[in-house]
């Protein structure tokens, strides 16, 4: 292998949505499965780390990746038609946002809720996005998955998936040397809105149709949510913490926090509620601010750096902590020089 073709510098910063200005070893666009495997195999020969991405919206680049960042871009839509169903096989390097539209456009609905959030359709089953009381999990059939020590793939059913909030069997089991291909959805031709409760008071209208659905859906995320082609962010930097009914209702006794009930009796409640109120003031390090309309989303005020955002992000946990006892989990993924580092080891802090 030629050196100088793989090892030239490629700057990452239009590939993640943070706009982190790092570079890997080199960038390969890949638009076919068996291009994939034929690089991650030329990778594991010549002992270079590799990472899969789709539109690096939900990741943080913690400095310069030392190896080779595949693109995923292995495109295609199938859609079958049943008699109460239509079935959709989608493979992982569609653009999530181009499925909602397109699925709307076909007269095929149920997606809505998950308008406007960017990132591909592999990382939407291995995050089991979710916004406005629908999940990926809530319309999933399958997903398939390569393995790429053996390029064997398996179709894994929803079952078997182990969704849950902001999480899968995907970044867990089969977080290494696992490639997402391709994914099945299941929409009903009966379509019902789902009306979550921030969604309430934008519904004026009685009869509420799958395309007003999808506009008020934009509408309000365009207002709350910066456009990461304008302010680099990915979205929700931690997640909305889950925890016991005793301790909700302690923490309810003392502040009207936005909750809502879980299965087993837990209770998620907003973590934007929380930094909010904590009352930071203009509290910023470096270029790594707080986006004003949500609070749970970092930002990237022009050129921050992974440890300005880190720091940022530290403060925000340390103080939730101390004033509420609740403990923020970020949300998102980090990326150092050889590959992802768990959140626990940045943060060095334990849940207890
Ligand atoms: P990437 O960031 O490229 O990758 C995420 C992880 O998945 C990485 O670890 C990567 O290695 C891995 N990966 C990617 N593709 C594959 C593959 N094919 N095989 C194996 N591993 C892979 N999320 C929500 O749930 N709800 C929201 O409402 C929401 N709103 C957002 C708004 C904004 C403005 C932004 C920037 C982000 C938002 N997100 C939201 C987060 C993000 O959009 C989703 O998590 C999305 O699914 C990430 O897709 P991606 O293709 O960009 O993933
Ligand atoms: N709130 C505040 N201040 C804030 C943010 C929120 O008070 O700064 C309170 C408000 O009461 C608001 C409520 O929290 O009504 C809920 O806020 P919002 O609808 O913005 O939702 P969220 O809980 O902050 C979650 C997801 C988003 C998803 C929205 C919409 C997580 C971590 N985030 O945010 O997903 O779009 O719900 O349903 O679960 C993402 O994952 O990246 C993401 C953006």
């Amino acid at each position: 292998m030629c050196k100088k073709k793989y090892f030239s510098n490629q700057s990452l910063k239009d590939l993640n949505t943070f706009a982190i200005d790092v570079t890997a070893k080199k960038v390969i666009f890949v638009k076919t499965i068996v291009s994939l495997i034929n690089i991650s195999k030329i990778c594991k020969l010549s002992n270079i780390p590799y990472i899969i991405l789709g539109e690096g919206s939900n990741i943080l680049f913690l400095e310069n990746y030392a190896g080779i960042v595949i693109i995923n871009r292995i495109r295609g839509i199938k859609i079958i038609e049943k008699k109460n169903t239509w079935l959709l096989h989608v493979f992982s390097g569609e653009k999530w946002h181009n499925l909602v539209k397109l699925t709307l456009n076909l007269g095929i609905f149920g997606l809505e809720n998950l308008a406007l959030i960017p990132g591909c359709i592999g990382s939407a089953a291995i995050q089991n996005i979710g916004a406005y009381g629908l999940e990926f999990k809530d319309i999933c059939q399958y997903v398939d998955v390569l393995c790429l020590k053996n390029n064997i793939t398996t179709r894994i059913n929803k079952k078997f998936c182990k969704f849950s909030y902001r999480n899968s069997i995907f970044k867990n089991q089969y977080n290494h040397e696992h490639a997402v291909i391709a994914v099945g959805i299941k929409l009903s031709k009966k379509w019902r809105p789902i009306i979550f409760s921030t969604l309430k008071k934008y519904i004026k209208q009685k009869n509420i149709t799958p395309y007003s659905m999808f506009n008020i859906v934009c509408k309000i995320r365009k207002k709350k949510i910066p456009d990461p082609k304008k302010t680099g962010n990915a979205g929700s930097f931690f997640k909305n913490p889950i925890i016991t009914k005793e301790k909700a209702q302690k923490l309810l006794k003392l502040y009207h926090v936005p909750n809502y009930p879980e299965i087993n009796g837990l209770i998620k409640i907003s973590a934007g509620w929380l930094i909010e109120h904590y009352k930071f003031k203009n509290l910023q390090v470096g270029d790594a601010g707080i986006h004003k309309k949500q609070k749970l989303v970092l930002i990237n005020k022009k050129n921050a750096t992974p440890q300005e955002i880190i720091k940022l992000a530290k403060i925000i946990h340390i103080c939730i902590l101390k004033k509420f006892n609740v403990f923020l989990e970020p949300e998102i993924d980090f990326i150092g020089s050889i590959g992802k580092v768990k959140s626990s080891d940045i943060f060095k802090l334990k849940n207890n």
